[in-house]
């Protein structure tokens, strides 16, 4: 069998870490990635509260958009470098940009937003917000509407840092999703995703035929971290590191309970269920 040769990564690697979190949006920093105000603030909030919006993104002049996601809680477990100067940066599944917008603060020199589903499919998300933000903020970041199993590096190009945050799941057909994934990393993958059946000791996968998830449709698969992480191996990914999660069981627990006096979901495969975030290197 090919790539049998995936090891964690040593401690560190050539970009740097970030030191502290990411601030939660209080107006302390420059609006933007180059920190120009294009848009009046009235005008601005007009077209802010037309939108349905999943991120929070920071517009400055205390303007942040109502996303909800608490996507500042997941930046911070990313461990996504401080310092991204000169670096080329995917963001696949980018929906309203969040992330991308923060590769280009960070000083990425490109970024490439993607997405099709949330941009123009079926879902209650739409392009909107990535647009508003990006004319808002004055950002550079490209976009192309595209299937995660589209990408091409000979069309779009390959990347230093791919990011692939909550989408993996998503995915009816992970290894190939994987695989298109890896065509375009240069360097490192940074992924996050939902992960299930963790006391399962062996790779393993939960699937969602229905909306077992969240109750969504769009979400198929419960990966275990084992088998996240076999599934980059497959696709020739040579070294992996789970740098975040999953929750402590304590933590697991006290979350599973309230599910099921909330939502009444089976205790036991909510405690099975949390995130992780791996970095992954070509
Ligand atoms: C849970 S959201 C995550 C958004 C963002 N990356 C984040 O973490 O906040 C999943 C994203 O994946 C996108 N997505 C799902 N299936 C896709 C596909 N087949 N091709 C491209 N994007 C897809 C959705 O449109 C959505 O924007």
């Amino acid at each position: 069998m090919a790539h049998k040769t995936l090891r964690t990564m040593p401690a560190g690697w050539n970009l740097r870490w970030p030191e502290r979190d990411h601030p939660t949006g209080d107006g302390k920093r420059p609006p933007g990635p180059t920190g120009a105000r294009r848009m009046d603030r009235q005008e601005l909030l007009d077209q802010v509260r037309r939108i349905r919006w999943y991120h929070r993104i920071d517009l400055g002049d205390g303007i942040i958009t109502p996303g909800v996601l608490n996507n500042f809680k997941t930046l911070s477990r990313l461990n996504l470098p401080e310092d991204l100067a000169d670096k080329t940066v995917l963001d696949v599944g980018a929906w309203d940009g969040f992330y991308s917008f923060e590769a280009e603060r960070r000083g990425a020199e490109r970024v490439l937003a993607t997405d099709s589903y949330s941009w123009s499919g079926p879902g209650w998300g739409s392009k909107a917000g990535f647009e508003l933000a990006r004319r808002a903020l004055g950002s550079h970041v490209e976009d192309r509407d595209v299937d995660v199993l589209d990408l091409s590096p000979e069309e779009m190009g390959v990347f230093d840092v791919v990011l692939f945050i909550g989408v993996l799941y998503h995915m009816r057909d992970p290894l190939r999703a994987l695989e298109r994934i890896r065509s375009l990393t240069g360097d490192c993958l940074i992924l996050e995703t939902h992960v299930a059946l963790l006391r399962k000791r062996r790779p393993a996968a939960a699937f969602y035929p229905a909306d077992e998830l969240n109750r969504d449709r769009s979400n198929w698969w419960g990966p275990n971290p084992l088998a996240v992480l076999g599934m980059l191996e497959a696709v020739g990914f040579r070294e992996a590191q789970i740098v975040w999660g999953p929750h402590s069981l304590p933590y697991r627990a006290t979350s599973a309970a309230w599910t099921k006096v909330r939502e009444r979901r089976p205790f036991l495969r909510s405690l099975d269920n949390s995130r992780v975030v791996i970095h992954a290197r070509v």
